[in-house]
């Protein structure tokens, strides 16, 4: 069955542990963090300090996704404050295989995210040193903004590159998911959706949370 991953971008910070508990009790799968420095991204939103104070409230996994220059700087600090999945953009990591091990030598899951422009090639060499691949379907930075339709296709590409290869690890598709589009991004073969407008936006996050881990997904 599909995950969910609420992301705490769109939440009200001044509510966040009522906002965390409302996709919590409605059967989130993970809580997905985006961290932001205004550089990698034109947005600046929160590091490691916070998401050590958000794990005392919280049993949820932290599925944090750095979208940070150089995150190899940071690594220590993100785990030491929580995380369970850490992921890194492909972009952003110049000594990308590197970064990847480090993070699976310290017992968490080590995962890359792709830019929308950003080729599958780049995963060619890497591909059995990653416990997940996070799919862009918008341009990083900003919640809110719209599915681009052609992510659909990569999707698919990247579910076949798994197969042949018989790697099986999860797909997490990032940006403009929601009720309507999120069949459509399972069948191309993602199996964790990420979604943080469409869920903290609405007037009963906990009632999309479940629509979206429905029967009819
Ligand atoms: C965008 C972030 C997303 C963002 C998604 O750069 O990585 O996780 O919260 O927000 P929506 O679901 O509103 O597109
Ligand atoms: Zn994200």
């Amino acid at each position: 069955m599909v995950k969910i991953a609420p992301s705490i971008l769109s939440a009200d910070f001044a509510y966040i542990c009522d906002e965390i508990k409302k996709v919590e009790d409605s059967g989130a799968d993970l809580l997905h963090i985006d961290v932001m420095d205004g550089h990698f991204v034109p947005n600046i939103t929160l590091g490691a300090p916070i998401i050590s104070c958000l794990r005392k409230i919280t049993k949820l996994p932290f599925d944090v996704h750095l979208m940070i220059e150089k995150p190899e700087r940071y690594i220590d600090d993100f785990i030491d404050a929580g995380a369970d999945i850490l992921t890194v953009h492909a972009e952003a990591s110049l000594h990308l295989h590197r970064t990847i091990n480090y993070i699976k030598n310290r017992g968490i899951i080590p995962a890359i995210a792709l830019n929308p422009s950003t080729s599958l090639d780049c995963l060619k060499y890497v591909l059995d040193d990653v416990g997940m691949i996070l799919i862009m379907s918008v341009n990083p930075g900003f919640g809110g903004q719209k599915f681009i339709s052609n992510m659909l296709g990569k999707i698919r590409d990247l579910k076949q590159m798994l197969m042949a290869r018989k790697i099986d690890i999860p797909i997490e598709v990032d940006g403009g998911v929601n009720i309507q589009n999120a069949k459509q991004i399972v069948t191309a073969g993602a199996s964790i959706l990420v979604a943080g407008s469409a869920i903290y936006k609405s007037k009963d996050p906990g009632q999309v949370v479940q629509i979206l881990k429905g029967k009819n997904i």
